[in-house]
């Protein structure tokens, strides 16, 4: 967006099992967005409590998402590295985004209404109000860019809705301000590439989640590399060779998506791997896979236990980044409050 410095902004929840979905469809491509643009990489550890709410491995899985980032090559000291529950500008800004946000659009939020099931009644405010704290990750930082994962689009959406409305119905005092394009931006989402939406290994018609109870339908980022093996070769498939051409994948979702993370880890387009291993046998084409996940998954689960042994270290990257994040952070928000008309003492 015209008027905006391009800023990169992405959050991953600390609820345990980081598999190759948030690799390939969020944390791989935020490595490769940092060169040349401002990178913040956060740890939402407040919206993990929307999971569950008493997690006993929580500070463990927060120091587990950010050896994560650090080991598949964030850098923590030309970007931003931190833990949400450190920047409490989070929490103040969600709360204008409640009073923002419409009912409507909230109602409209398929991932709740998946993740409440059918015992809405039960499910916690804190869920129902998830987007809106996401929206306020975002914006508090006005970013431009948001690496994502397919299943996050329709928050994106929201984010874009919350910012445009915040816009509008505060068009005066922020023009008075010289904000002349509006105060946030619409964020564009960043979402695509051949693993955009990584299937279970077990079924290809459901994500590849960390909450499966089945430990094969997914590959952890600390799996080692006999695990790894062998989760590929259990992973389901049909009878059929590959395709040789992308549109032979149709109505094949355990093929379509073993190929997406071939061609996710290797960098390139599903077109092009099926070039290679169209007409070969799962079996050959398994092996590939297998010898390609630990190449490139291996360096990175080993260098995450390696730093999960040191929480120092970790404690100290995400304390910095929570010093830098902050003081971005202050600046919108006394702008925020200006614009709003809170008296600011
Ligand atoms: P979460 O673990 O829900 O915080 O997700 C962190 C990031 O990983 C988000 O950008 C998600 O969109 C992305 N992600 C999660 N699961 C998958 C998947 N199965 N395929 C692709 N991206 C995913
Ligand atoms: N909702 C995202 C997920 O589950 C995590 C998240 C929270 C996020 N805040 C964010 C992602 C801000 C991008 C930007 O994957």
């Amino acid at each position: 967006m015209a008027g905006f410095k391009e800023r990169v902004f992405s959050g991953v929840q600390p609820t345990g099992n980081l598999h190759l979905g948030n690799y390939l469809g969020a944390i791989k491509r935020f490595v490769e967005l940092q060169s040349g643009r401002d990178c913040i990489y956060c740890v939402v550890d407040m919206h993990a409590l929307t999971a569950q709410l008493y997690q006993p491995d929580l500070a463990s899985q927060i120091r587990e998402v950010t050896a994560a980032f650090l080991a598949a090559g964030i850098d923590p000291k030309a970007h931003i590295v931190f833990n949400q529950s450190q920047v409490s500008a989070h929490a103040e800004l969600a709360w204008i985004f409640n009073c923002v946000a419409r009912l409507g659009w909230m109602n409209r939020m398929t991932q709740f209404k998946e993740k409440a099931g059918k015992d809405r009644e039960n499910a916690s405010l804190g869920l129902y109000a998830y987007p809106s704290l996401m929206a306020a990750d975002i914006l508090l930082y006005r970013a431009t860019h948001v690496p994502v994962g397919e299943d996050q689009k329709q928050h994106l959406e929201l984010t874009r809705d919350i910012a445009s409305k915040f816009n509008n119905d505060f068009a005066a005092p922020i023009a008075e301000r010289g904000f002349g394009e509006g105060f946030f931006p619409l964020t564009e989402p960043l979402i695509g590439g051949p693993a955009a939406r990584v299937m279970s290994l077990r079924d290809g018609s459901k994500k590849m989640s960390k909450s499966d109870p089945s430990d094969f339908s997914r590959i952890n980022l600390t799996d080692d590399p006999d695990t790894i093996a062998q989760k590929v070769r259990k992973a389901k498939t049909d009878p059929e060779p590959l395709p040789s051409e992308e549109a032979g994948l149709a109505g094949r979702p355990e093929a379509e998506n073993l190929v997406g993370i071939y061609a996710g880890l290797a960098e390139r387009s599903k077109e092009e791997v099926l070039r290679e291993f169209g007409n070969a046998q799962f079996s050959a084409f398994k092996s590939a896979l297998v010898d390609l996940s630990v190449e490139r998954l291996g360096p990175i689960g080993s260098e995450m236990k390696r730093l999960q042994d040191d929480p120092g270290y970790i404690e100290a990257v995400l304390a910095d980044g929570a010093a830098r994040a902050r003081a971005i952070a202050a600046e919108t928000m006394a702008a925020v409050k200006d614009i709003v008309g809170f008296v600011r003492l």
